[in-house]
């Protein structure tokens, strides 16, 4: 029996292609924080190509050796738990600093691609590497159109003789829906979308994967996931760091923008897809797409009585008195971004209907941790008719997401003792526990899937611009609408007093774990 090969991916477990990978904007924060720890930890686990290569490159011009140096400080400084343990593999760190090329240019100018291109050709002949190229565009997303334009002009997008050109897209993927849509229609002049690979970097997180796995390969989930049992479903991602150096980003682009399209509502769709007809990149997508469709645009009205926005004051986190978010480095005084929001949504669909989904991200929250609960129907309570309701325990199970990563089941319980008195008891199951922990930065999946093009864990055009769809209502109202009582909730609270209101209106509350 063959399988339509759109619906099918490729073999796990075996090494990306042989390719030159191009960082734009390596000497940026994430080159360094994640894409070269993630480089070395695939290359220790033997999952890069011996015929592999890394070109650098940046705004201003550096030796390439002085690169070389700092990107393998990089690898040192945040490769940190092997360190701790004295385990360093030096020999990996010499493989990988011996694959590093660096080329300044300004990426808006035409010459630095011809160089690019050269640089490529050579660097391909030195260790021999197949005509591949992987684009990683890690740079300020005003840039994503301009460059991918450029690569096309230059020569350097098209696929010819068996060979691929692939491009990651770092987040944020527009500005609005109009912005995406815009972006969606110029790289398509450019790329294939089964060249693009638009990054999220929570789905190289092990538990959202999981979440397919959990529903799809076990047959207890399934039967109770739908409005008959689930009485609503809670998905929170809060921070307690405040907004650090990222100020001028931040003011922009608010906890809407930053969280909720791209974050936020992969876990939702994970969530609530449909089983997909395989596991295969577009089987998958397609199914999330979907469900995202299904989701009730929020009208005017909605956004009014059913969200709710956020910015911290100064307060205490973990003993810690920090400032306020007008208070931090590159923030107005008088600022009005966002630096959380509640929302409650419906989805239209035959599983979910009258099922509200409570959505919710902060900064500066008491904790840090991202979860998604989803909260089963009481039991019908005749036999337990003269137990107080608030002592009769409720199904619940929990994807814990960060920092710790594993699942929970809540259920109750008889307490032991001559009358009968019911509690809640937990069947915790905790990845580390189970699987070991391995050095992970959340991207090597995801480098590695792209290497051999897999595009499973990756954001496609529909699905992005169902998720702005969504939001855009929002983002509008609440531009018309200024904020008059920010800053609302105090650091290190679990947010405002308007997103408690939002579920005590439906009798329910927020369940806060941590
Ligand atoms: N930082 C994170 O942890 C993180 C996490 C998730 C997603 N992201 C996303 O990743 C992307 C990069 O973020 P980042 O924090 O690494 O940015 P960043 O620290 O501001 O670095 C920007 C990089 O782009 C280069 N650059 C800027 N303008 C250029 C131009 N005209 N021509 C050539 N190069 C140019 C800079 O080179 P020079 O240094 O030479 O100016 C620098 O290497 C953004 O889309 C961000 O949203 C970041």
């Amino acid at each position: 029996m063959n399988r339509h090969p759109q619906l099918s991916s490729p073999a796990p477990g075996r090494p990306g292609d042989s390719c030159v990978m191009v960082i734009f904007g390596a000497t940026g924060n994430l080159t360094q924080l994640k894409l070269l720890p993630a480089l070395y930890n695939l290359a220790r686990a033997k999952l890069l190509s011996p015929k592999f290569a890394l070109i650098g490159t940046s705004f201003e011009p550096q030796d390439e050796g002085l690169f070389r140096e700092r990107m393998v400080k990089a690898v040192k400084n945040y490769s940190d738990q092997e360190l701790d343990q004295g385990e360093f593999d030096q020999e990996t760190l010499d493989w990988i600093a011996e694959r590093i090329y660096f080329i300044a240019g300004d990426v808006r100018d035409p010459e630095f691609y011809a160089a690019l291109k050269a640089r490529c050709a050579e660097v391909r002949k030195i260790h021999e590497i197949e005509d591949n190229h992987f684009y990683y565009l890690a740079t300020l997303p005003s840039l994503f159109g301009e460059i991918i334009r450029q690569l096309g002009e230059a020569g350097m997008a098209s696929e010819e003789g068996g060979h691929w050109r692939r491009v990651i897209i770092e987040k944020p993927f527009g500005y609005d829906l109009a912005s995406a849509q815009e972006l969606n229609t110029d790289i398509k002049k450019v790329l294939r979308e089964r060249q693009i690979y638009r990054i999220d970097h929570y789905l190289g997180k092990e538990t959202v994967q999981n979440i397919l796995v959990m529903r799809f390969a076990n047959s207890i989930f399934e039967p109770v996931w739908n409005r008959r049992y689930i009485d609503h479903v809670q998905i929170t991602a809060a921070e307690s760091v405040g907004v650090g150096q990222r100020g001028p980003y931040y003011e922009d682009a608010g906890a809407v923008r930053d969280m909720v399209p791209h974050h936020l509502f992969q876990l939702l769709s994970l969530t609530t897809m449909e089983p997909p007809v395989s596991f295969g990149a577009d089987a998958v997508r397609d199914e999330q797409a979907k469900v995202l469709r299904a989701v009730q645009i929020p009208s005017p009205e909605d956004v009014l009585s059913k969200m709710a926005r956020g910015q911290y004051g100064e307060g205490k986190v973990a003993g810690e008195a920090v400032p306020g978010y007008r208070q931090e480095a590159h923030v107005a005084p008088e600022s009005g971004t966002e630096t959380f929001v509640a929302m409650k949504l419906m989805i239209d669909n035959w599983r979910w209907a009258d099922v509200p989904f409570y959505l919710r991200t902060g900064k500066r929250m008491s904790a840090r941790s991202t979860e998604i609960v989803i909260q089963f129907r009481r039991a019908p309570l005749i036999l337990f008719r003269n137990t107080a309701i608030e002592q009769l325990t409720t199904n619940r199970l929990v994807i814990h997401i960060q920092p710790k990563e594993g699942i929970s089941l809540q259920f109750g319980a008889k307490v032991p003792g001559p009358v009968m008195k019911l509690g809640a008891v937990k069947m915790d199951f905790d990845y580390s526990d189970y699987f070991g922990s391995t050095p992970d930065t959340g991207y090597e999946r995801l480098l590695l899937d792209c290497m051999i093009g897999d595009a499973t864990l990756f954001q496609r055009a529909d699905m992005v611009e169902a998720g702005w769809s969504i939001i855009q209502p929002a983002l509008d109202v609440w531009k018309a609408l200024p904020p008059r009582s920010f800053p609302n909730y105090a650091a290190g609270s679990w947010g405002p007093q308007e997103a408690d209101e939002l579920l005590e209106r439906d009798g329910r509350q927020w369940i806060n774990l941590t």
